[in-house]
């Protein structure tokens, strides 16, 4: 009989600050621009966890903190990040290891190259901006142009137009070329950055 007393359960983050501890201090430092906000974290992924076995992914994962404070809080849903940055994605491996959660995973490659059809529902945090942005950039490692904002934006929104009625999708700051007319807002936050869809 298991010993339940040795069974480790996944940690429990209270504040954005105490979670980025999982990272190194530059991957710290870029938090309240480029990752996600716990609260908004949570509240998506109660969004797009809507049954047990569901898949999630969130393209375009940076360090893992959705997935990762997905992970925690629906352990019946299994969570996927999809990440171009090679670095990245190697930290959130790590970080998905301290946190000891069992139901994410990860993926090192461009989001055009991955088979967006095994996945149930999808996270979206403005991840092509940095095409068309010349402000703070989490590196300059990757190549961005406009033309590449227009062929992922577009790319997007086929794949997610072939999805099925009822696929979930969260955006949050996004100008929402990547979203289909065929999805539709159920639900916006006052500041209208979050906003959760649904296909029809
Ligand atoms: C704003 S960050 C969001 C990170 C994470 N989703 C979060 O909310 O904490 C966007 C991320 O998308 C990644 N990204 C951008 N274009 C991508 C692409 N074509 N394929 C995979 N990842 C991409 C960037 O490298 C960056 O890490």
């Amino acid at each position: 009989m298991q010993n339940s007393s040795l069974v480790v359960k996944p940690a429990r983050y209270t504040t954005d600050s105490a979670f980025d501890w999982l990272y190194p201090e530059r991957i710290q430092q870029l938090s309240k621009r480029h990752w996600t906000p716990m609260s908004v974290a949570r509240k998506s992924a109660q969004f797009l966890a809507n049954g047990p076995g569901k898949k999630v992914l969130d393209i375009g994962s940076g360090v893992g903190k959705f997935c990762i404070l997905g992970g925690i809080s629906f352990p019946h849903v299994n969570f996927y990040g999809v990440e171009q940055r090679e670095e990245l994605y190697h930290l959130s491996l790590e970080a998905r290891e301290a946190a000891n959660v069992q139901n994410v995973d990860f993926i090192h490659a461009n989001f055009t190259q991955i088979d967006l059809d095994a996945y149930d529902n999808f996270y979206f945090y403005n991840s092509f901006f940095e095409n068309i942005d010349e402000g703070d950039k989490i590196d300059h490692d990757i190549e961005c142009s406009a033309s590449l904002y227009v062929y992922y934006s577009r790319f997007l929104c086929r794949a997610l137009d072939k999805k099925p009625g009822g696929t979930r999708l969260v955006t949050f700051h996004s100008l929402e070329n990547e979203v289909p007319t065929s999805y539709q807002v159920v639900d916006v936050s006052p500041d209208l950055q979050l906003k959760m869809w649904i296909k029809r």
